[in-house]
């Protein structure tokens, strides 16, 4: 498959990455299927593409008309194979369970003519592993997109155990053609950015744990004293709770090296249904904002 070849982009997930992916892919002039299991997924993945762009519209950085045609657009469905029905490329970004993705691989394939290509946005998971359960493991590859996927300039993209160089060529033209930079990346459990970032995520729990500072300080600390533009508990609430113990929890059990033991902290907020901003309360309370 070549880039110049791509008309159609399937992207399996309308959560904040598929419906992320789905509007940059959109905004590029690709048509776009975005497919979630239930309608109200789906419409709910249109709500976080309109509600940014129309923003940009009040701040005059983009028209009411350009919106509607960056939605139209993108095809909202829940039905697989009309998703994956023309498309030269699939995007996964369903959450990270290896079964469901699995599960969601096998049911795209059975729709896919075999020189499409597979990519899974996963955080961290095994690429070698979810392209050994379908029938094209050279021609699967990871696109890690970083959260929001509209805004964040990077893909990583990994290579499995058996992607074939050209798949690797064809992602990395795919996201130029998004406007994206690329990393090519070897698999190895979190790859780049996650092994660096969601430990320092995780180490923050550990220092609010034992009382060092107050999570304000901390994300203050943080912000004022390395430039991150969100500390790293606004961070955690942004991106999911659940999202930083999923990687902490593949990084532990992929190396066994206690340095990326899960902070206790972090798994108890985890349990309490603290995901972030997401469920309204993370490290911080968000029922209270406007
Ligand atoms: N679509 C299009 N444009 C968008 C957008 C969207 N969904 N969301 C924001 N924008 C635009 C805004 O319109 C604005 O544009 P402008 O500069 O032209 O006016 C610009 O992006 C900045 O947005 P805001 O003004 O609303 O907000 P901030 O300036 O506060 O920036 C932020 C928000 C970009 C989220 C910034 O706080 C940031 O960079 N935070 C760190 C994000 C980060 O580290 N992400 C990676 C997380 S790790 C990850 O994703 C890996 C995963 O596996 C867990």
């Amino acid at each position: 498959m070549q880039v110049e070849d791509v008309k159609k982009v399937c992207v399996l997930g309308a959560g904040a990455m598929g419906a992320g992916i789905a509007q940059v892919c959109s905004q590029a002039g690709y048509a776009v299927a975005m497919r979630d299991i239930e309608q109200k997924f789906v419409d709910a993945g249109f709500k976080r593409i309109r509600g940014p762009l129309m923003k940009r519209v009040e701040k005059g950085k983009m028209t009411a008309a350009e919106v509607d045609a960056v939605v139209a657009r993108i095809q909202g469905t829940t039905d697989v194979a009309s998703a994956v029905k023309g498309a030269q490329l699939v995007i996964e970004a369903v959450p990270e369970k290896m079964e469901l993705k699995k599960q969601v691989w096998a049911e795209a394939e059975r729709s896919c003519p075999p020189e499409v290509v597979f990519a899974s946005n996963t955080s961290s998971l095994s690429i070698t592993e979810m392209a050994a359960s379908t029938k094209r493991p050279d021609r699967f590859v990871g696109m890690h997109f970083f959260n929001p996927a509209p805004v964040m300039k990077l893909v990583e993209v990994i290579r499995g155990s058996e992607t074939s160089s050209d798949t690797i060529a064809f992602a990395k033209s795919f996201c130029l053609k998004l406007g994206k930079e690329a990393v090519e990346v070897r698999e190895a459990p979190g790859f780049v950015v996650n092994r660096l970032l969601v430990p320092m995520m995780n180490e923050a729990f550990n220092l609010l744990l034992e009382g060092v500072a107050t999570a304000e300080d901390i994300d203050k600390a943080m912000k004022l004293g390395t430039n991150m533009p969100m500390g790293p508990f606004e961070l955690a609430d942004f991106t999911g709770l659940d999202i930083g113990l999923d990687t902490m929890e593949t990084l532990f059990r992929e190396t066994g090296d206690g340095k990326f033991r899960p902070s206790p902290l972090l798994r108890q907020y985890v349990r309490a249904g603290r995901l972030g901003r997401k469920t309204g309360k993370g490290v911080y309370d968000y029922t209270a904002s406007p």
